[in-house]
């Protein structure tokens, strides 16, 4: 295997403890600058089922976590997993995972899983956010391309009935957490924070992407961050996510979907409530790409759905947009306005989505631009503001607006 080196098992103290897990397995750290990726791997291998693995110093990562097959494994996080900010290195040793060009520093795999324990996890992004400012191209995604790839810091992928709860996540270079090919994943008191200190953006800092993956769960967390607060992004379906607190972001977004021409891209039965939204982009929104006659377009085209999505309880303070949907996402307006999106949005709902703009959009709070008709979308209990004038709502392409407690007007 890989990752078995002689001589790494000596810093691992395999126990036996009354708790429901008997085998554990608590990770030294070697300190001196030394790379705790071998201790921390030769763990996941030794408690790779019905143990408990302690995380509880600091550890300075410097090789890829690739913690798979595990079986009811209890991993307590109670230190820190800091990766080291060396883009030569990582950039093509993390993993690469194919959508959108994401490759991860660390990724989980197995079936009952439990990560907890107050925990932090420190991807090091400052060093990223500066490069990617200066050269987005250099850089290999896994070895597999062009792409200036920046490591996910956890990945929970391939994986069944995991709970990640109490850990704190700190300066991720790229997306925070992505949920590949999972399902019943909750994660639950989660407090992110990825902020640039410098001038350059702290780019793709999205808090969660969820991707072919069913019965996520996301609550009681606070995302502070400088894109998505959580993406709902192809074949994420029976979604909940409440009682988040969002600030900086881009919104909770579902898409971009419909990017691939002859792919099909399904978001599906997402509820997310009791949201709190400040100083962002946008709040609830829907970002799909219009379509495109070439078979092989990667600038939209795609099919799919987007269908029964509800928002509701959702407070916004200084958001750009606070309810938008844009049906001709990234698609040049006249290629959109001849080949509408084939993916369609049926079943979206609005529900007590309150508060004030940011009047970067004006007076404008609301902007529902289909390409394709959208049916059955529904608003109550809007009380949307601008901070000057009288707030606007621009609706084109909805098959009926009979069912919003709002007047549109068409877009000018
Ligand atoms: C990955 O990045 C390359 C550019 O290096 C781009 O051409 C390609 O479309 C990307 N792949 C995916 C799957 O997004
Ligand atoms: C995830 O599962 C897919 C499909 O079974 C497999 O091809 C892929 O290698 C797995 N990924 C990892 C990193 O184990
Ligand atoms: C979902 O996962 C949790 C563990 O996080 C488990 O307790 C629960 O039974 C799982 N639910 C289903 C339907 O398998
Ligand atoms: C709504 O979310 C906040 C955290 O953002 C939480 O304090 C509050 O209890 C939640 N309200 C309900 C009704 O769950
Ligand atoms: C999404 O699910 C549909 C239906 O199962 C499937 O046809 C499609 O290929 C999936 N798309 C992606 C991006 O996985
Ligand atoms: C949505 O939920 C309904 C009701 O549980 C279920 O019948 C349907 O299959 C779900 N849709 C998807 C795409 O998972
Ligand atoms: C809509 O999605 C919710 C979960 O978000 C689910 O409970 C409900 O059954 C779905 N409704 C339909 C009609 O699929
Ligand atoms: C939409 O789908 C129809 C049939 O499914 C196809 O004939 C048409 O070319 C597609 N349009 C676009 C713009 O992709
Ligand atoms: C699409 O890609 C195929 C295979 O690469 C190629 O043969 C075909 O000419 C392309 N079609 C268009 C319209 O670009
Ligand atoms: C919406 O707000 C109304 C009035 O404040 C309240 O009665 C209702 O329970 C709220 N509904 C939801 C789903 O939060
Ligand atoms: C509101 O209007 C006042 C007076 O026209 C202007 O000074 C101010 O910048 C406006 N505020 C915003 C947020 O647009
Ligand atoms: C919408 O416009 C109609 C006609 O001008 C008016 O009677 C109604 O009160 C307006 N509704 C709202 C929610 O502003």
């Amino acid at each position: 295997m890989r990752f078995l080196l002689l001589g790494i098992t000596s810093v691992i103290s395999a126990a036996f403890a009354r708790g429901t897990k008997t085998k554990v397995c608590t990770v030294e750290h070697l300190g001196g600058m030394q790379d705790d990726g071998p201790n921390i791997r030769a763990a996941f291998q030794k408690c790779s089922s019905n143990a408990k693995i302690v995380l509880d110093k600091y550890y300075r990562v410097d090789s890829l976590l690739l913690t798979t097959n595990l079986r009811s494994v209890d991993i307590e996080l109670s230190g820190t997993v800091q990766y080291t900010p060396d883009i030569a290195k990582w950039s093509p040793e993390s993993l690469y995972l194919t959508y959108q060009n994401a490759t991860t520093y660390w990724f989980l795999s197995g079936t009952n899983l439990h990560v907890y324990g107050g925990g932090t996890i420190d991807a090091n992004g400052q060093v990223w956010y500066d490069a990617l400012a200066s050269n987005a191209d250099t850089g290999t995604a896994g070895g597999s391309s062009t792409t200036f790839a920046r490591p996910v810091p956890l990945t929970v992928g391939n994986s069944s009935n995991v709970l990640i709860e109490d850990i704190t996540q700190i300066s991720s270079p790229f997306w925070n957490n992505f949920v590949y090919q999972s399902t019943n994943v909750t994660y639950r008191n989660i407090n992110i924070n990825s902020v640039s200190y410098s001038s350059n953006p702290a780019a793709n800092s999205d808090g969660w992407d969820i991707y072919r993956s069913s019965f996520i769960t996301i609550t009681d967390s606070t995302v502070n961050n400088d894109d998505d607060c959580v993406s709902f992004k192809p074949n994420s379906t029976n979604i909940l996510v409440t009682n988040l607190s969002c600030n900086g972001s881009h919104g909770i977004s579902v898409g971009s979907l419909g990017q691939y021409a002859g792919e099909t891209d399904i978001v599906a039965n997402v509820t997310v409530r009791n949201i709190t939204m400040l100083h962002a982009q946008n709040g609830a929104r829907i970002k799909v790409f219009g379509g495109n006659p070439s078979p092989n377009s990667t600038a939209g085209g795609g099919t799919g759905f987007v269908r029964n999505v509800t928002y509701e309880d959702f407070t916004v303070g200084d958001v750009d947009n606070p309810i938008t949907i844009n049906q001709c996402y990234e698609t040049d307006a006249t290629i959109c306005a001849q080949f509408p999106s084939n993916l369609t949005i049926s079943d979206v709902h609005f529900i007590n989505v309150t508060g004030t703009s940011s009047g970067a959009e004006g007076a404008v709070v609301v902007d529902i631009e289909c390409s394709a008709e959208c049916q059955d979308i529904t608003a109550t209990g809007t009380h949307l503001s601008p901070p000057n004038g009288t707030a606007e709502y621009v609706c084109k392409n909805v098959a009926s607006t009979a069912e919003l407690d709002f007047n549109c007007t068409a877009p000018s």
